[in-house]
């Protein structure tokens, strides 16, 4: 067998003749940068997630850079995220020339330990400068969203939500009330990789918020600062989405649900191979949830026992997609040696690039593949 880790093409197939119709009708009336398709999907999108305001950019980095850029965060700011997270989360503080102040993630779904980072907002030395939390609901598990409200208003901080992997995931409160990754902080960002659970066919990404004032500044400084064009208040950058990728977008949106279902259902799946095979004293894997608290962007697993690495060769080998996310934490990389930090700051981060593995998640992986791959692991242990 060969299966990816992901598989773009398969899902093609059921929408092609969409995909081709709408592109047609973008080249056939020529409007080729943010027209109505971008429009579409910015409304349909902030709906979805019931956020007031969405602006589309031309990807999920920029997304970041520009949603701190519009609040402001400059030289001498520090701003908190964690360092087990895709590169683009901590260099959108960097190239804003803010300091990224790294606090680790919790042992259970790699997410930035929000107690930690309340630790950090009390005792810092320069708490003061502290300016910002970027947090990332990592792999598609929705962070305590009312824990985030609490920090936002205790400290009076900024807060950007990084939801490049967790598009349509949500929190629910003790009083059943459901909130959407993305819709608490003062922004949220998301990405439209292709891999990503609502992926277009190249780059993409949008900038949500609930404040006009907010919404005004992100979608100026995303044409070169113009709110009206050729006078530029500011320096801007060039980061529209693209009108082909919002067309793709948009017909995809409608199927966001039913990914959604699919991915929930594999991980489902996946969980109860686990367990008949007796895999789990081995591997610890993502306790399936029955809600979109957990949206599987990934489905990664923790080796107790075994080696990562070999694990990895062993299902390349058997034609297995396989990834780790992320083979390196963010606070050990050559680009940040100058902030200071040293192994043993971050420990669960550190282990999880050594003992994890992503294997294929994706809404058209089905039951035949998911038991060759388990089947697989339980060889690789024999
Ligand atoms: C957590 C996270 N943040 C930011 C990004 C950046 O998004 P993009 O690749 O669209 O620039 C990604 C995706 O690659 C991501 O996974």
């Amino acid at each position: 067998m060969n299966i990816p880790l992901f598989d773009l093409t398969r899902q093609y197939q059921d929408i092609k003749k969409d995909v081709l119709e709408s592109l047609d009708n973008i080249f056939s009336s020529g409007k080729v940068i943010l027209g109505e398709n971008v429009k579409k999907l910015e409304s349909d999108l902030s709906k979805k997630i019931e956020s007031k305001y969405a602006c589309g950019v031309a990807n999920g980095s920029d997304a970041l850079l520009i949603a701190l850029h519009a609040l402001d965060i400059k030289n001498g700011d520090y701003v908190i995220t964690t360092p087990f997270t895709f590169f683009a989360t901590a260099s959108s503080i960097t190239r804003n020339n803010a300091t990224p102040i790294f606090v680790d993630v919790e042992e259970k779904y790699y997410n930035i330990d929000l107690e930690k980072v309340e630790t950090i907002l009390k005792t810092h030395p320069e708490k003061e400068k502290i300016k910002a939390i970027i947090p990332v609901h990592l792999f598609g598990k929705t962070l305590d969203m009312e824990k985030l409200k609490y920090l936002k208003n205790k400290y009076n901080i900024k807060i950007i939500e990084d939801c490049a992997q967790s598009i349509g995931s949500i929190w629910k409160s003790k009083d059943g009330n459901k909130i959407y990754s993305g819709t608490v902080g003062d922004f949220g960002t998301t990405s439209f990789f292709p891999t990503k659970n609502l992926g277009g066919y190249g780059d993409g990404g949008m900038i949500f918020t609930q404040e006009e004032n907010l919404q005004k500044r992100v979608k100026k400084l995303r044409v070169h600062g113009a709110a009206k064009k050729y006078f530029h208040d500011e320096i801007g950058y060039n980061s529209r989405l693209d009108e082909v990728q919002a067309a793709i977008l948009n017909i995809k949106l409608n199927m966001l649900d039913e990914f959604t279902e699919k991915r929930i259902e594999k991980a489902k799946r996946y969980d109860q191979l686990f367990k008949d095979l007796n895999l789990t004293d081995k591997i610890i894997y993502p306790d399936y949830i029955n809600d979109k608290t957990h949206v599987y962007h990934q489905y990664v697993i923790t080796l107790k026992k075994g080696n990562r690495n070999e694990l990895a060769q062993y299902l390349s080998k058997n034609g297995i997609g396989n990834s780790k996310y992320y083979p390196e934490c963010l606070h050990r990389q050559k680009c940040f040696e100058y902030l200071g930090y040293k192994t043993g700051d971050f420990p669960i981060a550190e282990k999880a690039t050594e003992n994890t593995i992503a294997i294929p998640i994706f809404p058209e992986l089905t039951d035949e593949e998911q038991e060759y791959i388990v089947n697989k692991i339980k060889e690789f242990y024999n």
